[in-house]
């Protein structure tokens, strides 16, 4: 037990948590947006589809309980890393330092990082609580994405955290191999490529969301 939990404290040992459930935030990632895109479908046949996730809420339950420590774990120990690195090498994290040897997608992966974790507070504050919550009976789960994001506020500030969002996943997907000790020569840029298309579809297709309800509220065709 000791050693297991001296290995989870070293920095490959936190290298090798980030990279593990950072995969799995991926993954959810991607079911998220596809159930999301659900929306394109109108009210409808997305309503029906949420009705139809009711019929497993229990599993549901123990899976956003999971999700949950996997996102607090992630992020506490991205911050953990982060501090304990800067304590290192304070240098190397001076303004304008390091520029020629990293993108600025891994120089801005805390910033990013903490960033969607503030989002994720903010989304299941709002949406999560409302949908469990709030709904009073009403089963109009589409409306309530309309309504949210008929508020230029709340339509503007997601489409710049998934603008984030893709930056973030950008690095991490390709830094999660390394960090699992899977770097080759030919094969790591073709990891990277991969990366940044995931990135781009999961930032793209999320924010395709408040442009459109935003754009629909205003008059244009639903
Ligand atoms: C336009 C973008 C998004 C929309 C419209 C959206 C919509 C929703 C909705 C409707 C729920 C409630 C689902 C339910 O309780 O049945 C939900 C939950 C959740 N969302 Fe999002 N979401 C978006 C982006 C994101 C992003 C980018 C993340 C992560 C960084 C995220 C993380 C979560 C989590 C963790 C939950 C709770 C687990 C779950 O119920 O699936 N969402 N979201």
């Amino acid at each position: 037990m000791n050693r297991l939990n001296q290995f989870f404290n070293s920095s490959i040992g936190k290298k090798l948590v980030m990279a593990i459930t950072g995969i799995f935030l991926i993954l959810f990632l991607v079911f998220h947006l596809i159930n999301n895109l659900m929306l394109f479908g109108g009210p409808e046949f997305f309503n029906e589809n949420v009705a139809r996730l009711d019929s497993i809420k229990p599993l549901i339950r123990v899976m956003e309980i999971i999700l949950a420590l996997i996102f607090i774990y992630h992020t506490y120990t991205g911050l953990k890393l982060w501090w304990e690195n800067k304590k290192a090498n304070p240098e190397k994290y001076a303004v304008n330092a390091n520029k020629e040897n990293s993108t600025i997608y891994s120089r801005t992966m805390t910033i990013t990082g903490s960033l969607i974790f503030i989002f994720l507070v903010i989304h299941l504050y709002t949406i999560w609580v409302k949908y469990n919550f709030g709904m009073e009976g009403s089963e109009d789960y589409f409306e309530v994405i309309k309504i949210h994001f008929a508020n230029p506020i709340w339509a503007a500030f997601y489409f710049i955290i998934m603008i984030f969002i893709g930056f973030h996943i950008n690095h991490a997907f390709q830094s999660s191999f390394q960090s699992l000790g899977w770097s080759h020569k030919k094969y790591t840029p073709i990891v990277k490529k991969i990366g940044t298309v995931i990135a781009i579809i999961l930032a793209v297709g999320f924010a395709s969301i408040p442009v459109y309800f935003f754009y629909i509220s205003f008059g244009g065709q639903g």
